[in-house]
């Protein structure tokens, strides 16, 4: 069964379990910040990340500038998938880069739907904070996370923005209701 949940001490096994597959990981995109939390655990630190992660939730110790965001790990039967994020707000960085949501599949788990199923599980734990719409962004070449976008925007809604372009790279913008259209 398919569940998503905030990281947290109690799934760190079954996370730390799974990660050594981004060791090796060829994704042209999306790959900082699974890259930072290697080095982190390389470095004994995650049990700092995770308190890290549980007060940036409550938005608690963040950077100037920098939104509150919950960090979630989709399993399915107890196996870790994927990464997502969710901001909370938008600010003007993000509104060009980045949005409210952001995701990551393990390898091996790749191309089984399992980021649009995921995504459907945020968007409604956004809509339960009251977001009636989540900004996804992508580079423009990333091709497999703009499907999962658009495959999003047809099912619930929503509306594209015109590209961003920041510090050389161009990013696909949309919008995207967290409740499905004509229910
Ligand atoms: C992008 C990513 C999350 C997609 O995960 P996934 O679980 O393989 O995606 P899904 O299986 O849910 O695919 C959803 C849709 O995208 C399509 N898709 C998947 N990979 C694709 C590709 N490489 N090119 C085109 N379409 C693709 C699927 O066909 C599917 O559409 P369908 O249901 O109409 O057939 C995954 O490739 C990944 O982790 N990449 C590295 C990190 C990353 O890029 N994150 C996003 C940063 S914005």
């Amino acid at each position: 069964m398919l569940k998503l949940v905030k990281v947290s001490p109690e799934y760190a096994d079954i996370f730390l379990s799974a990660i050594n597959e981004y060791r090796t990981d060829t994704a042209k995109f999306g790959l900082d910040s699974i890259r930072q939390l290697l080095k982190t655990v390389d470095d004994g630190k995650f049990d700092e990340w995770l308190e890290k992660a549980r007060k940036n939730d409550i938005g608690l110790d963040l950077p100037d500038g920098w939104i509150s965001n919950t960090k979630y790990w989709l399993l399915d039967n107890d196996e870790y998938i994927g990464s997502f994020t969710l901001r909370h707000d938008l600010n003007e960085t993000l509104m060009k880069w980045g949005g409210h949501i952001g995701y990551i599949i393990r390898p091996s788990k790749r191309g089984h739907g399992y980021a649009f199923k995921g995504l459907e599980l945020v968007l409604a734990e956004a809509s339960k904070r009251g977001l009636k719409r989540c900004l996804i962004t992508c580079n423009t070449e990333n091709d497999a996370s703009f499907a999962v976008i658009n495959k999003a925007k047809n099912i619930y809604g929503g509306e594209q923005l015109s590209d961003s372009h920041l510090d050389g790279f161009s990013e696909h913008r949309v919008w995207v209701n967290t409740v499905k259209e004509n229910r």
